[in-house]
């Protein structure tokens, strides 16, 4: 894993801009992953920034969302659909009908979740992942104890991610839903690149946890020390449980020569 320690949320979102930046410019029809919650909101109003000043454009892109509440409309407030369609196409180039995500609210999810998953396949697979970190360490909804192969499909939300998530629902507890449809961790492992961002001391265990700790399904994101391509950009409140934390690239001595996406062209 790459570990990058930036010295604030800014320049966390400027380390994983640059991947996509990367990545666009060597194929501006890459397939993004995209990640929902509040870590990745300054990446994608760096993005926008970046389409604004011309630097940057996701037009050709594709992207596919990690997961989805059961139950909730695209077009509820709290949806992921919705969440993505206002944090990142309206601010970007990137197309909303390009945009793909599980449903929640599909007659049949175990179907639902087939298609999805056949779907990203079926688009070459995502050229580089987008993700954030739950507190407990899941990674898209897997939730601890979640299998390390597993692949689109419903899952429990915990007690701990409906209560980190409520502040979505007006702080109502009882509006979160239970159950959620997530690509699997084997799903996101597909990715052929993956960019994790945590910012901020409630994100310090689990980064200490699936950096450091061994690879268990307690701390689902820990699978990740398994994929050859990932980078963990961190601020210094999410760093401040890593014992390498010294060890560990900080953005003002990151290396020189650059950091680029792997493709296989
Ligand atoms: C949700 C999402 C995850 C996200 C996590 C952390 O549970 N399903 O993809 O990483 O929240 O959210 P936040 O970035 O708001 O802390």
């Amino acid at each position: 894993m790459e570990v990058i320690i930036a010295e604030d949320a800014q320049a966390v979102a400027r380390v994983a801009a640059d991947l996509v930046s990367d990545l666009v410019s060597r194929k501006p029809d890459a397939v993004l992953g995209v990640a929902t919650g509040s870590s990745p909101i300054a990446l994608y109003r760096e993005l926008s920034r970046r389409v604004e000043a011309g630097e940057l454009s996701l037009a050709r892109c594709t992207a596919f969302m990690l997961d989805e509440y059961v139950g909730l409309a695209a077009n509820h407030p709290a949806s992921y659909r919705r969440f993505i369609e206002d944090e990142l196409v309206v601010l970007t180039d990137l197309a909303s009908e390009r945009v793909h995500g599980p449903d929640g609210a599909a007659p049949d999810l175990a179907a639902e979740c087939l298609r999805y998953e056949r779907s990203i396949g079926a688009a070459g697979g995502v050229d580089l992942q987008i993700l954030g970190i739950g507190t407990d360490g899941h990674i898209g909804f897997n939730e601890p104890a979640s299998s390390l192969a597993s692949r689109t499909r419903i899952k429990t939300l915990t007690r701990q991610t409906r209560h980190d998530n409520s502040r979505f629902f007006g702080g109502d507890l009882d509006l979160v839903p239970h159950h959620c449809l997530t690509q699997g961790i084997g799903t996101i492992m597909a990715a052929r690149n993956i960019v994790l961002v945590a910012t901020g001391a409630a994100k310090a265990e689990a980064i200490h946890r699936i950096v450091e700790g061994p690879v268990t399904a307690m701390w689902p994101g820990s699978e990740l020390q398994h994929h050859p391509h990932v980078t963990i950009a961190v601020d210094e409140a999410a760093a401040d449980g890593l014992e390498l934390r010294d060890y560990f690239v900080q953005t003002d001595r990151a290396n020189s020569w650059g950091r680029s996406v792997w493709l296989d062209e």
